[in-house]
């Protein structure tokens, strides 16, 4: 592990035209099939396996419920953030660039996607920094995975600079640091030299001037991971848990179209693989920091599910992919639709704000609450939700 001045090390081949290609071939490959294919894990994430109890007798109007929430410090009017997906490729401009306009005007977070493209090639700066540029007020969230930060058989890790850069060139308000082991270990370029990657995620929490989010890709965070993530310097953990998008489903795609079947049933076999997601968000929790629940998020009745056990944000990717191909329109009533659910979800169970969901109560029921049962996970009943406390 490395994070120093100057470029990390990496040597010319590193940076050359070929990879940069090579990983905007992939990206584009990653949006085709997580937009067109079957990618989603046969595992569920949770969401109906936790019931929140109806009041029958509200004390207050609909219309009056405060959808806001405050993370890290910023306010936000809907909990939820557009996960980081794309950047570093032909389609990336205007899918970014149009989910940064409604960003922008629902007053939601956005992420980018991995920039490790843009540092490799300049030419693709835009294709991130047009989120920044037409979302100026957002909360808008850099990107970077963690393989980047540990020395690979073929690529030296990234330096402080590169990290700066990073986060700079989206003018960011945190960093995500993706951890993506399952994706990794499926793809066949992947990189699974992970020695050293905690230490190396301490490092860049040091010296990152905007707060750092440790963010799951899909295979979840358990309350042990979260702690040692919170003892790495994080302020923030997305869950990223089993219930949505399966990258494992996706590199199998891949590798069956570059006909490596090896791969390909690797990717099928470790399909849901991990904690879903209703699971590492009350598991996270309890390590005392925000965290984001993301993976099969659909609607705004999980998000108010997912708020009741210890979220303080929902990640949503792929159902806003999907709306963002088909316009601008879609995106809107995709955000619409969630903002009316989430709504009516706390005007049922009695609540007035998305903060008292976290003191509504909650039965659980199913593989969810045999999860919990057997990890020893409990609900707890109030937390450091907001961040403001450990900024
Ligand atoms: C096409 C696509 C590309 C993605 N690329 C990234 C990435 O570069 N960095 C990252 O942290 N997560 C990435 N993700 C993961 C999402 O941020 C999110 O965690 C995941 O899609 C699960 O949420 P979902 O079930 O709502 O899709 C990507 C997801 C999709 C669909």
């Amino acid at each position: 592990m490395r994070i120093a001045g100057g470029t990390g090390g990496q040597s010319p081949s590193d940076r050359s035209p070929n990879a940069a290609e090579e990983i905007a071939r992939r990206k584009g490959e990653h949006l085709s099939l997580a937009a067109e294919a079957d990618v989603e894990t046969r595992t569920a994430a949770g969401w109906d396996d936790i019931h929140l109890v109806h009041d029958a007798l509200p004390d207050i109007d609909a219309s009056d419920v405060d959808l806001g929430t405050t993370f890290l410090g910023h306010r936000l009017k809907l909990p939820l953030v557009i996960s980081g997906m794309t950047g570093g490729h032909g389609r990336a401009l205007a899918v970014n660039e149009l989910l940064a306009r409604v960003a922008e005007r629902s007053g939601i977070a956005i992420g980018v996607g991995s920039q490790r493209a843009a540092l490799r090639d300049p030419m693709l700066v835009p294709t991130y920094s047009i989120v920044r540029e037409t979302a100026p007020h957002a909360f808008v969230i850099a990107n970077l995975g963690i393989s980047q930060l540990v020395k690979q058989d073929r690529e030296s890790p990234l330096g402080a600079k590169d990290v700066a850069t990073i986060v700079s060139m989206v003018k960011a308000d945190a960093l995500a640091i993706h951890l993506n082991y399952l994706e990794e270990s499926v793809q066949p370029e992947g990189q699974t030299r992970a020695r050293g990657a905690a230490s190396a995620i301490r490092a860049v929490a040091l010296r990152s001037r905007v707060p750092v989010i440790a963010k799951e890709t899909g295979a979840g965070i358990t309350r042990e991971v979260a702690l040692r993530l919170r003892r790495a310097g994080v302020k923030a953990v997305d869950v990223g848990g089993v219930g949505g998008t399966s990258f494992a489903a996706v590199e199998a795609l891949r590798a069956a179209a570059h006909g490596d079947v090896a791969r390909m049933s690797l990717g099928e076999r470790f399909r849901d693989w991990g904690v879903p997601t209703a699971v590492a968000v009350l598991g996270a929790a309890g390590a005392g920091l925000p965290i984001i629940a993301t993976g099969g998020v659909r609607s705004g009745l999980d998000a108010a599910k997912a708020l009741a056990i210890g979220a303080t944000l929902v990640g949503v990717g792929r159902p806003l992919l999907q709306a963002a191909l088909r316009g601008e329109e879609a995106v809107v009533r995709w955000v619409d639709d969630f903002a009316l659910e989430l709504r009516t979800a706390i005007f049922l169970s009695g609540g007035r704000r998305s903060a008292d969901l976290a003191r509504a109560p909650v039965v659980f029921t199913g593989a969810t609450k045999a999860w919990l049962e057997q990890l020893g996970y409990a609900r707890r009943a109030s937390g450091a939700r907001s961040g403001r406390r450990s900024r």
